[in-house]
């Protein structure tokens, strides 16, 4: 079956995580994505957390699938004219090095508007122009400097990052939405755009419930909060969902690390929740029997849930609350998510076969779509499709031959 950009040509100058995350998505909706990385090393997490000597590393099989690799030397005279052979021919460029790079290349969007006026030129930085607008960033730098760290942890402790990748991989999913809509709004214009998405920004967006509150605050303290006082920034919560509806985690037997469930108690549950933890008077008593009453000592209500949880099993807490239509989640750790069946079945845990690793398993893509299955496909190996994307140029094998010993590619 046809995918969704099918036909759409990617130049993918990414590396690390926050562009290869991106370009990954476009290749599982059909981009052909080929991966131009520099001769010899390529991108610099092929060799980075390897968990098997000379081998690609997890961390770049698991965020380069469906893509093809060739190797350039962006330095050489050489390899700038293949470049722009490359270039005249894509339909989009996605790049995240430190600023400055690909204008040092000689590829200013000015220069590549002239190549290709159809191109869309994507880019993560770090931040946008103004103030930061040089400094590089990483992953907890963005949440540093996006809110996430600020509001994320509890009140007493340090600010803490979150585990989900929000910085680099959230803000490659901003930037996926952005070149789509630009390979549209070109179908009525005819032109290429330049597309930036920072890592600040995109976090940003994502804290934007945080900001909500900041505002909120100046009309007294947040009632839905587990802290005791404010002052004129919004305090680390810990757990609270920080929603309308409480919400906190609650201990689960055995005692495990991750043996806990999140509970949400909406409104209309109460009763029904409050006989299944063992204290159906709650649910008439007017110090517990409304939201109203209850904001007031959530401490308290989530400990008496917790004397029912501990006495069962992550898994049991979790059918039960579902059983009485409360929502919940049990904390799955990183071994339960590889391990379960549902994700398997769902496409989101898949194994890959890889020429030199074997089969690994990889997160599949959360995008279903009717008319654009995705399949996924192992990671390239470095300039494995030399042959084949400068031949589709009309590069004979002898001359690549000569390119590769004068190190253009
Ligand atoms: C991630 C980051 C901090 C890494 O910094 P870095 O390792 O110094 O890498 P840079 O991107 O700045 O530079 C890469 C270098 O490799 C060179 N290079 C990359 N591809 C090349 C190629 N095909 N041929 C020749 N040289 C190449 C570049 O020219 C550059 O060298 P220069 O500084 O002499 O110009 C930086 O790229 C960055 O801030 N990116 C934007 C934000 C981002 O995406 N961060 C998240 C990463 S998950």
């Amino acid at each position: 079956m046809r995918q969704a950009l099918d036909g759409v040509k990617v130049l993918d100058m990414t590396h690390v995580q926050s562009g290869p995350s991106s370009t990954q998505m476009l290749a599982w909706l059909g981009a052909d994505v080929i991966k131009v990385e520099t001769p010899g090393r390529g991108d610099v997490t092929r060799g980075q957390l390897r968990d098997i000597p000379d081998v690609d590393s997890l961390y770049f099989t698991m965020l380069n699938c469906n893509k093809r690799s060739v190797t350039l030397n962006m330095k050489a005279d050489e390899g700038k004219k293949i470049f722009a052979e490359l270039a005249s021919r894509a339909d989009v460029l996605v790049e995240n090095f430190g600023p400055g790079v690909m204008d040092r290349f000689g590829f200013t969007w000015e220069r590549l508007q002239e190549i290709n006026p159809r191109l869309i030129y994507g880019s993560i930085k770090g931040f946008g122009p103004g103030r930061y607008a040089n400094f590089k960033a990483y992953e907890s730098i963005a949440q540093a400097m996006g809110g996430a760290m600020s509001t994320t942890g509890f009140e007493d402790g340090v600010p803490l990052t979150t585990g989900a990748q929000i910085g680099d991989s959230g803000t490659g999913i901003h930037l996926v939405a952005a070149i789509i809509a630009a390979l549209y709004q070109r179908v009525t214009t005819g032109r290429g755009q330049r597309v930036e998405v920072a890592m600040q920004e995109a976090v940003l967006n994502l804290c934007r419930v945080k900001l909500r509150d900041q505002q909120r605050l100046t009309h007294g303290p947040l009632a839905e909060y587990p802290n005791d006082s404010f002052g004129d920034e919004v305090p680390r919560s810990g757990n609270a969902s920080g929603g309308g509806q409480p919400g906190w985690t609650v201990k689960c037997s055995p005692g495990g690390p991750n043996d806990y469930v999140y509970v949400i108690v909406q409104p209309p549950i109460w009763a029904d929740l409050a006989a299944l933890i063992g204290r159906p008077e709650l649910a008439d008593d007017p110090e517990w029997s409304t939201p109203a009453a209850r904001l007031t000592k959530l401490d308290r209500m989530f400990a008496l849930i917790e004397e029912w949880s501990v006495q069962h099993t992550k898994w049991e807490v979790l059918d039960q609350l579902n059983d009485r239509n409360v929502p919940c989640g049990p904390i799955l750790s990183t071994r339960d998510l590889i391990e379960d069946e549902t994700l398997v079945e769902l496409g989101m845990i898949v194994t890959v076969d890889h020429p030199e690793r074997g089969p690994f398993k990889t997160v599949g893509s959360p995008l279903k779509m009717s008319d654009s299955p995705v399949r996924v496909e192992r990671s390239p190996l470095l300039g494995e499709h030399n042959a084949e994307v400068y031949g589709e140029l009309g590069y004979s094998e002898e001359r690549l031959a000569d390119l590769h010993a004068a190190g253009v590619t």
